[in-house]
């Protein structure tokens, strides 16, 4: 197996694999957080919505005590809830995070955008919160193209990813030109469609071509396309098949049948507050 890959964003290291932890239940987390670094995943993705915190810490320290991993080569994200975007309140809940993960992470993101307050007083706790020592970095989740630029316009800080849905059915060619315009990366969420790619005959044909599985083609997908992903699953096996991905590289072909998936209706999960509208690719 050669070597997993990364992006650097301002001398940050971020694995563009990592493991997705929404719905897993805080035995899950712990179970699937530990084994997914044991496997070598070395990138861990929660929020403080998912009510999974301390079991993700629970995991990563499990994982350090059985000697698999140090702490400083895992990059750990966590998400202020919406609810908490006032100043006060984001503070608050970055040192709540960080008491139950028991880990200053490395990402704090903000978990979708929100009229009210004003993007300045939540952006400029989430650099306090920086400042303070409560993360490493900051950045964003589910905002579009243009509140994206207007509120990295506002922050002191570089937003170093926006977290999005993301699959081969859902194209995002303005947000990826919105990366490259600032100088940031794009992480996939649902990067698996929520495992409906594994019926997709496509993908099954490609996956043939290489002995592989179409969770494999995808997420490699993904990661040519420069993209950071963060599949979850309860299962070990698939965790480790998720991870195999680096010994096989995709054709230019391959890639654009792929891309050629893309459907307007491909979209998973909407939660965007109705004073906003995603790109339209
Ligand atoms: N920022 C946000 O607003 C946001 C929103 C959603 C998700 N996320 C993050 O992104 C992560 C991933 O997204 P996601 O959990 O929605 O979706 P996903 O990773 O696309 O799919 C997960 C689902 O696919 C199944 N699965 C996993 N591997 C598979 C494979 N190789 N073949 C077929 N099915 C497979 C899993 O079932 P089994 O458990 O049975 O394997 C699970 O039901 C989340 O866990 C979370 O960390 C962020």
């Amino acid at each position: 197996m050669t070597e997993q890959l990364s992006l650097t964003v301002d001398g940050l290291t971020i694995p563009q694999l990592g493991f997705g932890t929404w719905m897993l239940e805080p035995a899950d987390a712990r179970r699937m957080v530990a084994e997914a670094l044991r496997i070598g995943y070395r990138h861990i993705d929660t929020a403080w919505i998912y009510k999974n915190e301390a079991a993700v810490g629970d995991g990563i320290r499990d994982a350090i005590d059985a000697g698999h991993v140090a702490r400083e080569d895992i990059w750990l994200t966590t998400k202020i809830w919406v609810a908490h975007f006032e100043h006060d309140a984001l503070l608050r809940q970055a040192e709540e995070s960080a008491a139950s993960l028991g880990f200053t992470p490395d990402l704090l993101l903000l978990h979708w955008p929100k009229l009210k307050p004003s993007f300045a007083e939540t952006i400029g706790a989430l650099n306090e919160a920086k400042d303070k020592g409560l993360t490493r970095s900051i950045g964003l989740s589910n905002f579009p193209s243009k509140e994206w630029k207007q509120i990295q316009a506002l922050s002191p800080a570089h937003l170093v990813t926006n977290q999005v849905e993301h699959h081969p059915y859902l194209s995002i060619d303005a947000l990826k030109a919105a990366a490259a315009e600032l100088g940031s990366t794009i992480t996939a969420w649902s990067p698996l469609a929520q495992g409906s790619i594994a019926d997709d005959p496509v993908i099954t044909d490609i996956a043939k071509a290489h002995g592989k599985s179409n969770g494999q083609v995808t997420l490699r997908w993904l990661i040519q396309n420069g993209v950071i992903a963060i599949p979850r699953t309860t299962k070990v096996e698939r965790a480790a098949e998720s991870f195999d991905i680096w010994d096989f590289t995709l054709t230019d072909e391959e890639m654009s049948r792929i891309t050629a998936l893309a459907r307007p209706d491909g979209r998973l999960g909407d939660w965007l507050d109705k004073d906003f509208t995603w790109d339209q690719d």
